[in-house]
């Protein structure tokens, strides 16, 4: 038999699209949305095998901090590569390695990072998932989990069960031992109140906890996210935040923060932690930490660190690539102040995404942190609920994400029922791209409702 497969650079975007509709599997997604075979790529910009060009908001989910292919990436990739430095290593020592954790450590606010321990993990977020689940299970001898609606933590069995998303769990068995709370979204209050939702959270959690008949076994842990990413955009008001870290460290009840997303200054500050001045027991994090490769860690206080010898091993623990792809973006985000950058330019898009909001009735709610932001899109024909919401309209949202890629732009859905459009642009974006993604935004959106 011969095989006649196309090389890469001569198969036509066409062909290569019909081939990964048929050998990929149905549970294929960003692929469903963007039926591009992208060539090339720098910084903000990809060009398709067809010739367009897009402006990405995506970034691979939150993980191109500096954009595609940005040169202190690559100059630390290729620097690592000429070095002869070997690429897996499980997790031996390196100087690559070495050098990572100390600008990891650097870079994080002291007071998490002092007395502190780092756990490399297989490269996913939801591997740090759980090994920090599995880490305060351990230290507390106790099982189970503190979770949100809304929240997103991953897709294996303890990070799904943990997350809220009920269409991509409800397959399996059991969800685990985890008691829901309600995440502050103040739109869509789980109260029906509003931002007062916040308040009676705090209330219904603490209550919760120490209602002898309440049916909560005294849990291994918390976990969170600062601002959910994938439940839809949803900032936690800083007053909260503090609240669940005192609610949770009057109760022995160790606070796991999940930063896969927020991390390297998406939000506007380096750690999302920063803009409560929480200290949490253990920080997960992903994604931009491995400037565009794959890397996860958890980062946790010493104290915790009751693990016996290959109590969370993986095989892919030691991309030497990562590490160094991952410092030099690190180091990159400091030395630049992207995050005080992303805190000002989301501010300026949020104000002309309110105005988008004012002049636009399907625009229902404009909300987010630093460069992390999003746009839920309802009917405004159909009647308000009691916090003045009215009904997520995904059909709405789908044709606007089609219509962005008309013009040129990638931007992704997230949210309940698939109704927010996300904005997750890099850090480096320029003045003039927030001119041309918001203009491309205004225009789809007017062109679609
Ligand atoms: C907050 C958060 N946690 C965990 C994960 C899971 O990370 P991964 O997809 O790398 O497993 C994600 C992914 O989007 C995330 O946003």
């Amino acid at each position: 038999m011969t095989l006649t497969v196309d090389t890469p650079a001569a198969a036509s975007g066409a062909a290569i699209l019909r081939r990964q509709r048929v050998r990929e599997s149905a549970a294929r997604t960003y692929a469903r949305s963007f039926p591009i075979v992208p060539v090339r790529a720098g910084g903000m910009t990809v060009e398709g095998a067809d010739g367009r060009r897009y402006l990405d908001c995506l970034s691979g989910a939150g993980t191109l901090a500096l954009g595609h292919n940005h040169p202190v990436v690559l100059e630390a990739i290729r620097r690592t590569l000429d070095s002869g430095a070997p690429l897996h290593l499980l997790d031996l020592a390196t100087a690559e390695k070495d050098d990572f954790t100390t600008t990891l450590l650097g870079s994080l606010p002291a007071a998490v990072a002092d007395g502190s321990r780092v756990h490399f993990c297989g490269p996913a977020g939801t591997d740090a998932v759980e090994a920090a689940l599995k880490l305060m299970q351990t230290a507390t001898g106790r099982r189970g989990a503190l979770a949100f609606t809304g929240a997103y933590h991953g897709m294996t069995a303890g990070a799904l069960a943990v997350t809220g998303n009920v269409g991509v769990k409800s397959p399996l068995p059991s969800g685990g031992e985890v008691t829901r709370l309600p995440y502050p979204y103040a739109y869509r209050c789980p109260f029906g109140v509003g931002p007062q939702g916040a308040e009676l959270s705090v209330a219904y959690v603490e209550r919760l906890l120490d209602d002898p008949a309440g049916g909560v076994v005294p849990p291994a842990a918390m976990i969170l996210e600062v601002v959910q990413g994938e439940g839809g955009v949803v900032p936690a008001p800083d007053g909260w935040l503090r609240e669940m870290r005192r609610i949770t460290a009057e109760r022995g009840i160790p606070l796991i923060v999940d930063e896969v997303q927020t991390g390297v200054g998406r939000t506007g500050a380096m750690w999302a932690v920063e803009h409560s001045g929480i200290v949490p027991d253990a920080m997960v994090l992903s994604k931009a930490i491995g400037g565009s490769l794959p890397l996860a860690v958890v980062v946790y206080r010493e104290e915790y660190d009751g693990w016996q010898p290959g109590a969370h091993t993986g095989t892919f623990r030691g991309n030497t690539l990562a590490m160094a792809a991952g410092a030099a973006t690190l180091r990159y985000v400091a030395a630049n102040g992207l995050a005080e950058r992303a805190a000002l330019l989301g501010a300026g898009m949020t104000a002309r995404l309110g105005a988008l909001k004012d002049r636009l009735p399907a625009v229902g709610d404009v909300r987010g942190r630093g460069l992390m932001l999003g746009l839920e899109l309802v009917d405004p024909a159909a009647g308000p609920d009691s916090c003045g919401a009215h009904p997520a309209d995904p059909a709405l949202a789908a044709r606007v994400r089609a219509a962005c890629l008309q013009r040129g732009l990638i931007v992704e859905l997230g949210g309940r029922h698939d109704a927010v459009l996300r904005l997750l642009p890099p850090l480096t974006i320029t003045d003039e791209q927030v001119e041309a993604v918001l203009d491309r935004l205004a225009d789809a959106i007017e062109a679609s409702v």
